[in-house]
């Protein structure tokens, strides 16, 4: 496409008519793709003509624009802004270098009552030329659209002829300021601001500061994605942490050559320095996009479920939650460990598909206050996505408070309400035949397992999830295979929806102990009745190949 020319007529662009988009699965939030198939003639602009004809609002609404500064970034924000001021979008809000978590997309598109946002990034997939580039599209109240949108845009895009576009040099991002795409205004704003005044507005910041000037040294890896500039913000200018405390924490459009997901594997070089080092007592890492979060203490690790219920446990130790919550939820596949913490709260526990569209209705309704994923995801109503740097500071506000190491919360809250062990085995790159036909199987197999000794226990409940929106009433099938044991242990298995290489298996093993039994054992050796069964019952490594998961959390 050339930009050379400042004509504003829009001009019509013919589209291939063999649809680029005919592999898309139904339900599927935006579009996550290599950046080899993003830079297919059209291909991008057919989608973003599918989104600005399905979005409501567009003639004189605002939209929000940024992306996680991946590969594709910039020249993604050129087209969309020409795109869109084609269409009579009226405002374009776009942060300075086109660089905005998706936490902060959110949160803005709600403080200025955008029609919605588009969202550049395909979070925590590596990026550059041999990676993943994405387009999420999210609604007016700040969440990921839902399935009912996203699925109108993937049949739009499939029937397009052309789209509309104006030819137009692209605008400076290189500082806040007014600018103008023929009657279209182009808002580019210091995209940290309005982020970091919502946290301030949240947490006590003079506590924390406290603390981390107590002699309480913390590291902090932006993986060289999103959170950079908002973690030097927060934590290195506003919150005392010396220089340097933020790792990698300029972004860049390959993100280093890692893998910006913040886990065991991805992270190693942050695990190492908390897990096999005594130089820090807080350590925490967020993906691609700013939404996922790992919370470390010194030689302990944190698993997400367990931080969901942490927060809960502790959430009236923040201004924000001073007032207790309405309730909580968390994915099917998230342990019951925040479940057990509802229940002494006495306050509603929901248990939702896989992926932050779910939790939206609960929190618009008001029926949930915090809400998690075992995938490192964790939020509350404040927005409507997972926060990873919202998280983070939610662990210092407790730590401040409560004056005790990250081991020492985690060994009180199990003697408390007991310990969920928990693992998630995690097999990429198989084949996607071979995926789907394993799956298949084991669904067949499931209806005979019932009332069976699987892992030395009754099998209570073996099935395929479906979830009934407690709100909007809408059914979704399908949403990943249960066997559930007789005191609380489960095994799950799902085929990921986020991948983009072949097919990636999740098991997911969770067994309950009460506080009175040894709450100090290594995951996978509490768990390895149950590897071995669901293993022996899935015949997983034969049939992919693999002797080992490729990533186990
Ligand atoms: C993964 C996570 C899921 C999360 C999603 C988007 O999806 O498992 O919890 O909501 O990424 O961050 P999956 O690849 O399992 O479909
Ligand atoms: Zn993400």
């Amino acid at each position: 496409m050339t930009t050379t020319s400042t004509s504003m007529r829009p001009s019509q662009h013919e589209v291939r008519l063999n649809s680029p988009f005919t592999d898309q699965k139904p339900g599927t939030s935006g579009l996550r793709k290599s950046s080899k198939q993003f830079q297919q003639p059209h291909y991008l602009e057919s989608f973003i003509e599918a989104v600005l004809r399905t979005l409501l609002g567009v003639k004189g609404g605002t939209l929000v624009l940024g992306g996680d500064g991946r590969f594709g970034n910039i020249h993604a924000i050129d087209v969309i802004l020409r795109m869109a001021a084609a269409h009579g979008i009226d405002k374009v809000i776009v942060p300075v270098d086109g660089i905005l978590s998706t936490p902060a997309a959110s949160h803005l598109i709600r403080a200025r009552q955008a029609i919605g946002g588009v969202i550049l990034s395909a979070s925590h997939n590596p990026g550059g030329p041999d990676g993943d580039f994405g387009v999420k599209v999210n609604g007016a109240n700040g969440g990921p659209a839902p399935a009912s949108y996203t699925d109108a845009v993937f049949k739009c895009a499939k029937t397009l002829t052309h789209y509309s576009i104006i030819e137009f040099q692209p605008v400076s991002l290189e500082s806040p300021g007014e600018q103008a795409i023929g009657k279209m205004t182009v808002e580019v704003i210091d995209g940290v601001d309005d982020f970091v005044t919502l946290m301030q507005h949240l947490f006590d910041f003079d506590q924390i500061r406290d603390l981390i000037r107590s002699g309480f040294p913390l590291v902090f890896d932006a993986m060289h994605a999103v959170t950079g500039p908002y973690a030097r913000r927060l934590f290195e200018d506003l919150l005392g942490a010396p220089a340097g405390s933020v790792r990698n924490g300029i972004p860049l459009k390959d993100f280093g050559g890692g893998h910006p997901d913040p886990n065991l594997t991805y992270a190693h070089k942050l695990a190492k320095l908390l897990l096999q080092s005594d130089d820090y007592r807080f350590g925490a890492a967020c993906d691609g996009d700013g939404d996922r979060n790992m919370i470390l203490g010194h030689r302990c690790f944190v698993n997400p479920s367990d931080s969901l219920a942490v927060l809960a446990a502790n959430a009236t130790l923040a201004p924000a939650y001073s007032d207790g919550l309405a309730g909580v939820a968390r994915s099917m596949p998230t342990s019951a460990a925040v479940d057990v913490v509802a229940k002494e709260l006495g306050i509603n526990c929901y248990e939702t598909p896989t992926g932050w569209k779910f939790f939206g209705n609960l929190l618009d309704a008001g029926q949930i206050t915090l809400c998690g994923e075992e995938s490192f995801g964790t939020g509350s109503n404040h927005i409507r996505e997972k926060d990873g740097l919202w998280a983070v500071l939610f662990w210092l506000q407790i730590l401040a408070k409560r004056q005790c190491s990250v081991a020492d919360l985690m060994n009180e809250h199990w003697e408390r309400f007991g310990r969920h062990y928990y693992s998630r085995h995690d097999y990429e790159i198989v084949d996607s035949v071979t995926a789907q036909s394993l799956y298949s199987r084991l669904e067949t197999m499931l209806p005979s397992l019932k009332g069976q000794i699987f892992a030395g226990r009754t099998v209570n409940v073996a099935d395929n999830f479906s979830y009934t929106d407690p709100i909007d009433f809408s059914v979704t099938k399908g949403q990943g295979l249960r066997i559930l044991l007789e005191d609380g242990g489960r095994i799950i298995v799902r085929l990921s929806g986020t991948g983009t290489k072949g097919a990636t298996i999740r098991v997911y093993l969770e067994d309950y102990v009460p506080s009175s039994d040894n709450l100090n054992q290594n995951p996978q050796i509490a768990l390895k009745d149950m590897i071995s069964a669901i293993n022996a019952l899935s015949e997983i490594q034969q049939l992919t190949g693999m002797n080992q998961p490729t990533v186990i959390t």
